[in-house]
C-alpha cells in the first residue's frame, strides 16, 4: 500500500483536505477523491484541455499537475462557476448559443473563459481563438464556443451599467 500524503488546499473558496498518493494527478484527485466530477479526462496528457481548472489565477491542465502540488494553492473548478444567484454568464451564453454537444469539453472551456474574462473583459475574437487554443472540442466546431464567449462578454459587460 503506498504511502499517502495529506494535503490542504482551497476548492471554489472552501478549505479542503484530503490523502492522495504522491503519483496521483489533481485530475485524479478532483474526480476520484472529491468526487467533483466536472472537470473531464480526456487525453490525460495535457493535449485537450478537458480537465482545464485554475490554480491560483492561472488555468492549468489538472491532469498535468500533481495532486500534492494543490498543497496551499486556490484552486477553481467548474462546481464553483456557478453561483447560488444563478449559472455564469458564460453558461447560460454556452446555453442559449448551443456552443456544446457532448459536453465532454464544456467545464474546461467554460473555466478557461471565465480566466479570459476576468484578464481581459473584452476580448476579441481572435484574443478568444488565442487563449482557447489549448482547449479541443470533437463536436461543436469552435464558431458557436467563440461567440458564445463574446456573448457572455457582452452580458458581464452590460450587467454593469
Ligand atoms: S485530460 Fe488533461 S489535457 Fe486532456
Ligand atoms: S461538445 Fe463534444 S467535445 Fe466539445
Amino acid at each position: 500500500m503506498p504511502t499517502k500524503t495529506y494535503v490542504q488546499t482551497t476548492i471554489n473558496g472552501e478549505q479542503v483536505e484530503f490523502l492522495c498518493e504522491p503519483r496521483q494527478s489533481l485530475l485524479e484527485c478532483l474526480r476520484d477523491i472529491l468526487h467533483l466530477t466536472g472537470t473531464k479526462e480526456g487525453c490525460n496528457d495535457g493535449n485537450c484541455g478537458a480537465c482545464t481548472v485554475n490554480m491560483d489565477g492561472r488555468i492549468v491542465c489538472s491532469c498535468l499537475v500533481l495532486g500534492v502540488e494543490a498543497n496551499g494553492k486556490e484552486i477553481g473548478t467548474i462546481e464553483g462557476v456557478a453561483t447560488p444567484k444563478g449559472l455564469h454568464p458564460l453558461q447560460l451564453a454556452f446555453l442559449e448559443g448551443a456552443a456544446l454537444q457532448c459536453g465532454i469539453c464544456t467545464p474546461g472551456f467554460i473555466v478557461a473563459s471565465k480566466a479570459l474574462l476576468e484578464q481581459n473583459p473584452r476580448p476579441t475574437e481572435q484574443e478568444i481563438r488565442f487563449w482557447l487554443a489549448n482547449n479541443l472540442c470533437r463536436c461543436t466546431g469552435y464558431d458557436k464556443i467563440v461567440r458564445a464567449v463574446m456573448d457572455a462578454a457582452n452580458r458581464m459587460e452590460a450587467a454593469k451599467r
